[in-house]
């Protein structure tokens, strides 16, 4: 490869719960995501990212709870898989408080928001916090979560993603359109707050959402918050394409994230914008160590606490299959998905019986995960990195905090003596941080202010 070598891009995954991504590691003695429901775990959690110099935190969330396993929360509450699972945007303004740079990349559902009341959500928290806000944007999984908002059940798969392309164009109205930068002059001497010549109600009538009305706050540093975006079934590409600007995959291998970014950022380049004007991210869990025995004797640590069997309660919901019922050995028919459709792909190529789950979920979680010393951990990034052609990674915690603070100590030294990972935070605001420019949605970005929105629907 020539040319500078790509600084690599690291957030923080964890969620407002107990178990995340690694289920059963709460039984681990150094955990503290059993403090989750107390300020200061978040608070010296925001100080320990900041120190590490991360992009953000990225605050995953679900609204429902996993109960196909058995059909029923018997596994999901005894391993607490993600139950309970606590709001997590009210952890914004706190951990805000206690950093400067930090970004907070946090998920919400469009299924359970409106666009008119969100949006102005959004808006207050990227004004509070300077411009550090983004959006993970999902449509949602779950039945249970859907049933507790008084639906039968989820609606099609496709049809969630064009709900979510409805509700985009609303809230792009509302962030982009309603306020000129220059609307609000705070003139004492002219009692002049706002220049109504510069503020204007929209108007939307799409096919899932009207909305009619200004936007209730003025403009936030970013406007429009840096979308996140991590479905990746075909309709899940060509909505990321057109709106996501990170986007998160999943994949085993560097080849597998090649695949998957080769074909994203042509969906993007289709949807008319530049196909480096996203940033992939893959999931992936660090264990360093001094040496390599030190690390792999932790690795084996770890793993006498995990549970593999909440592991798969929880894929079970990613991918709409009860795998209780069926023998250790036994095939799986593994047929089409109304859930996490990229999920249940994925798992019908690998066909596995019980058993193999229960082995591909020994840490309690799927994601791949490197052990070793910090050179070779190191090594392993840039290998992702380069031959995946992606921008970074999504850490996940194994044990919290202390996941974070082994890569923040070991491991960002590494890649700081490399030339891979920024020694200090430039000023600015998150989306000029991870996309460069003037810090607004790119030109050719469907809700840029440079488009003309009064009409947008999608
Ligand atoms: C790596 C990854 C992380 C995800 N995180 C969340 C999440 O935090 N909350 C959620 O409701 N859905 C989450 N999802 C689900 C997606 O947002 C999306 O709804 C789902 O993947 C269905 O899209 P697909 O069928 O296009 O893949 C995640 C999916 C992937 C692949």
């Amino acid at each position: 490869m020539s040319g500078p070598k790509k600084q690599i891009l690291v957030n923080a995954f964890t969620m407002n719960c107990v178990g995340h991504i690694h289920h059963g590691m709460w039984t681990h003695p150094r955990d503290r995501s059993l403090e989750h429901g107390e300020l200061g775990y978040w608070l010296d959690l925001a100080r320990t990212l900041e120190r590490g110099l991360f992009d953000a935190v990225f605050i995953a969330d679900i609204i429902g709870n996993y109960d196909v396993y058995g059909g029923n929360v018997d596994v999901t509450l005894r391993e607490s898989v993600q139950m309970p699972v606590n709001d997590p945007w009210m952890l914004v303004s706190a951990m805000a408080s206690v950093t400067e740079h930090l970004g907070f990349a946090v998920t919400a559902n469009v299924g359970a928001e409106h666009p008119y009341t969100f949006a102005r959500r959004l808006t207050t928290l990227d004004q509070l916090t300077r411009g550090r806000i983004g959006w993970n944007i999902v449509t949602g999984y779950l039945d249970s979560g859907a049933r507790g908002l008084g639906l039968d059940g989820l609606a099609a798969h496709d049809t969630r993603y064009d709900r979510a392309d409805d509700f985009l164009a609303v809230a792009y109205k509302l962030w982009e359109d309603s306020w000129d930068d220059d609307a609000v002059r705070a003139d004492r001497a002219a009692r002049l707050y706002a220049d109504p010549d510069k503020v204007r109600p929209i108007q939307h009538d799409g096919p899932f959402y009207r909305a009619q009305g200004y936007h209730m706050s003025a403009p936030s540093p970013q406007r429009t918050p840096v979308l996140f975006q991590a479905g990746s079934s075909g309709r899940g590409q060509r909505f990321a394409a057109r709106h996501a600007e990170g986007i998160f995959i999943h994949a085993p291998t560097p080849q597998a994230a090649r695949k998957a970014t080769r074909e994203l950022r042509q969906a993007v380049a289709d949807a008319g914008r530049d196909p480096y004007d996203v940033r992939i991210y893959v999931g992936i869990a660090v264990v360093p160590g001094a040496t390599d025995a030190e690390a792999h004797d932790k690795l084996a640590e770890y793993l006498r606490h995990a549970s593999p069997e909440g592991g798969v309660a929880h894929f079970a919901a990613s991918t709409g299959i009860d795998f209780a019922r069926y023998g250790l050995d036994e095939p799986i028919p593994y047929g089409e998905s109304n859930a996490i459709q990229s999920a249940a792909s994925a798992a019908r190529e690998r066909n596995a019986t019980r058993r193999q789950l229960l082995e591909q979920h020994a840490l309690g979680g799927r994601y791949h995960v490197v052990a070793g010393t910090p050179a070779s951990i190191a090594d392993e990034l840039e290998r992702w990195v380069d031959e995946g052609d992606i921008d970074g990674f999504n850490l996940t915690r194994i044990v919290t905090p202390e996941s974070y603070q082994d890569f923040a100590e070991l491991v960002v030294p590494e890649l700081q003596a490399r030339g891979r990972y920024r020694t200090a935070y430039a000023p600015g605001t998150l989306r000029e941080r991870l996309l460069g420019g003037n810090g607004r949605l790119a030109p050719r970005h469907a809700g840029a202010r440079a488009q003309r929105l009064a009409d947008l629907t999608f």
